[in-house]
Parts: structure tokens; sequence; C-alpha cells
């Protein structure tokens, strides 16, 4: 695996990479864990080479989030992803990605609006800056996002076809613990008694989405889902939600592609979840 830093380097590897093929690049902030490599695994089926990115973008957290708290694992994410038979490691500086003068935000209005953007404002500037930032500058066959952020997901695939940027969007489903928690480098925050909570999240989910499915109005269940949240000793729910799969407006009734998404604190920790309906 080729480890490079500045967008110089990164265009030279790139271009070598290409010479034996198609290139899936899969952006991570770090701190890797079973979910981004789903990601990797996704991108080795459908290019011959993966690019892995890690980048902490500043730009993407609020002025109360955690962005100086957030993991940093450079060491350990290389040695994973060189195990996982990842070709290309790309660790760009902020310098890198917003060198000085850098006056450039993406926003991707309507489907970032709702939900995530509301509780943090600037959040999807922040994301869809980066991620158009760095596909441009890999310039990858196909990118690979979890479905685990979904609304990130959704934004993307917004912006990339608004934009024409000339790649693959594809999304690969949540992988979980045994229990159903969604892994999420945020879990690490969790005690050991919020962690055996936590599972009351996919749990409410998967009540929401079976109450749904077996005719109650979807009105009651999301009621019921984050009643079950409360019971849990989940301190706020920022949102339960059925959802249009797209445009993240909420529905009424199941319709199309819809989800089910969900984000609230526990202890410190804020968790987001979702589940296809
Ligand atoms: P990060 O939180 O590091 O996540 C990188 C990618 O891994 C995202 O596409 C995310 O949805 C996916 N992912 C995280 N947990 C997952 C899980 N349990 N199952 C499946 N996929 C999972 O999301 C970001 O970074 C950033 O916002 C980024 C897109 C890199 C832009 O800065």
């Amino acid at each position: 695996m080729q480890t490079v830093h500045s967008s110089e380097e990164l265009a030279r590897a790139v271009t070598q990479l290409k010479r034996r093929g198609s290139i899936a690049l899969v952006p991570t902030m770090g701190a890797l864990h079973a979910g981004h490599m789903a990601l990797v695994e996704e991108g080795q089926r459908r290019a011959d080479s993966v690019a892995v990115s890690i980048f902490v973008n500043p730009l993407q957290f609020g002025v109360n989030d955690d962005l100086s708290r957030y993991p940093r694992r450079e060491a350990e994410d290389a040695r994973i992803l060189e195990q996982a038979g990842c070709e290309l490691l790309w660790l760009p500086s902020v310098e890198d990605i917003y060198p000085s003068g850098f006056a450039t935000k993406v926003s991707v209005a309507g489907v970032s609006e709702r939900w995530e953007g509301e509780v943090r404002p600037g959040h999807f500037d922040g994301v869809a800056t980066v991620v158009a930032r760095l596909l441009l500058a890999a310039a990858p066959h196909v990118a690979l996002f979890g479905e685990k952020d979904f609304q990130q997901y959704a934004v993307i695939r917004r912006m990339v076809a608004d934009l024409a940027i000339p790649v693959e969007i594809a999304g690969v489903p949540t992988i979980r613990e045994a229990d159903g928690l969604a892994l999420s480098s945020r879990n690490a925050y969790l005690s050991a008694d919020e962690r055996a909570r936590a599972v009351a999240l996919p749990k409410a989910l998967e009540a929401a989405r079976a109450a749904i499915l077996a005719g109650t109005p979807a009105s009651a269940a999301l009621r019921n889902a984050k009643q079950g949240l409360v019971d849990a000793g989940f301190l706020r729910i920022d949102y339960v939600a059925l959802v249009d799969a797209a445009t993240l407006e909420p529905v009424e009734q199941p319709q199309g592609d819809a989800r089910i998404i969900a984000a609230a604190v526990i202890g410190s920790t804020r968790l987001i979840d979702n589940l296809p309906l």
C-alpha cells in the first residue's frame, strides 16, 4: 500500500493505479472499524484498486462538536488497510485540502436542511464541500458511502448529480454489533451502562418498522419508538421520522423508497441510526 499526503503525490499515485484499471475511493475520518472496512470490501468488488482517504474535516464540525476529541489512530488505520489489501492511503493535511485563500462552500439545499442539518447547522455544507474536494482530487470511478449516515449519503448523491461530478456513488448497508447497535467511532465514548442501554435505538427502529409494515399508522409507531428511547434513558431525542429515501422529506405512510431515521443522545454521546422500510 502506498501512502500519500499532498494533492500532487495523490495525482501521481492515481495516474499509476488508473493504468491498471478502475479506482474506488472510500472517504473516511479514520479510527477505522468494521463499518469502514465493509466500504473497502465493496470497493474491492467494484473496482480494480481501492484508495482510502483519512481526513478529519474541520469544516463539518460545529462549535459544540467533538473535533478536538475525535479519535486519531493513523498508524493503526494504515496497518488495517494494508492487511485488507488496500492499494492507496491518502492522508492530506488541512492545508492540502484547504490551502490559504480557500473560499468555496458547497451547499445542497433541501435534502440537507432537516434532521441532522437542523441540529448541526453547517454540518452538511462541510461534508459536501470536502467530499466534492476529495472526489475532484482523486477522480475515482466509484466512491463508497455508508447507509449508516443516511442523510449524508442522500446529500452526496444529490450534489454529485447536480454538479455532474463524473463518479458513481454507491451505498453500503450498515454494519452492526451482535446486539444490533450500529458501529460508530462515537460508540467508544459510551460507558458500559450507556452501551448496554444504547441498543434501545436499533430496537426502537426495528419495532417501528415492524409496526408500520403491520399497518400501524406511522405517527403512532414513531411515538412508541420515541417512548422506547425515553424508557431506555436517552436524555434527548432529536428526531425519529419516516422519510423519503431520496429527498429526506417526511412521509405520513410508507410509499416508494422510505426510511426510518433517528438521532438521540445517551449520556453525552449522540447516536444516529436508520432502517429501510
Ligand atoms: P466517517 O464517520 O469516518 O465515515 C466514513 C464512511 O464510513 C461513511 O460513508 C460512513 O457512512 C461509513 N460508516 C460509518 N459507520 C458505518 C457502519 N456501521 N456501517 C457502514 N458504513 C459505516 O462520514 C464521514 O466519515 C465523513 O462525513 C466523510 C464522508 C468522510 C466526509 O468528511
